[in-house]
């Protein structure tokens, strides 16, 4: 994204969208105080002690500790200073990050959908969550693997966004509970919303970013099929 890349504006929207991503995981690791051992009349864990014991546990333990790794690595695998400065623990990195997402964090999500305390939108919107992400992050593998770099960067960019929606979830929950609107459909929404409205912002800053990209810059000659076109019609007087 050339020209979003280089603008003031976008490095210090993006420096707040880090910190605030820090924030929020640092917050959502201090909650696992009441994980470990697993105290029952905790917000998260009430009413869950009869399928805790069973499968969930293994699911619920591998995902809460895969689950901020996740976003801390995926922040240092998208910068860029990082990548350059760092090729070779870029590359470390990113095959720790896509087996933590592709083996752990996605499939124990997956798992723990149906367990959600609400009815089948809410478990099948986690559900897709966890496909989508699990998909992107496979594509982004596949494509780095094959050297094809600017769709890897945009795949890896997509599970980001993702993944991000853990820090969305607590942000959007907050609010909601702060301004009094909770209710049973505000409940359900997170499920699905929190993923595919940061989606589709991304989707659209990325297409106006590479339709940008393809304009020549302010003071960059035009291409060279656009300069011979320019002084032929200068010399035909047209
Ligand atoms: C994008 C893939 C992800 C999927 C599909 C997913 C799915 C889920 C599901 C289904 C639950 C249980 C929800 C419920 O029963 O109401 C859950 C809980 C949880 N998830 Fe994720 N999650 C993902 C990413 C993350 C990430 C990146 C983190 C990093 C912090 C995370 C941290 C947690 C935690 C800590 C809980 C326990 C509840 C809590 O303490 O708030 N998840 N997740």
């Amino acid at each position: 994204m050339p020209y979003l890349d280089r603008s003031p504006l976008l490095k210090c929207l993006r420096g707040m969208v880090c910190l605030l991503i820090l924030v929020v995981t640092a917050k959502i690791v201090t909650i696992y105080v009441d994980y470990f051992p697993p105290n029952f009349s905790a917000d998260f864990l009430i009413g869950r002690k009869p399928e805790f014991y069973g499968s969930y546990q293994w699911a619920f333990y591998t995902h809460i500790l895969t689950g901020p790794i996740t976003l801390i690595f995926g922040m240092l695998l998208l910068s860029d200073r990082f990548r350059i400065r760092f090729r070779r623990w870029h590359s470390r990195i990113g095959k720790v990050q896509v087996t933590l997402i592709l083996l752990l964090l996605v499939p124990s999500g997956f798992w723990m959908a149906f367990y959600a305390q609400s009815d089948l939108t809410v478990k099948l919107g986690f559900a897709t969550l966890s496909i989508v992400t699990g998909l992107s992050a496979a594509l982004g593998w596949w494509f780095a693997v094959h050297r094809n770099f600017p769709l890897h960067r945009l795949w890896m960019q997509r599970c980001y966004v993702l993944l991000c929606s853990a820090v969305v979830t607590r942000v959007v929950g907050g609010a909601l509970l702060t301004s009094g609107v909770e209710s049973e459909w505000t409940n359900a929404l997170p499920a699905w919303i929190n993923w595919i409205i940061p989606l589709a912002i991304f989707e659209i800053i990325s297409r106006s970013a590479m339709s940008q990209s393809a304009l020549p810059r302010p003071n960059e000659p035009p291409p060279v099929a656009e300069a011979f076109r320019y002084v032929k019609s200068n010399e035909s007087g047209v």
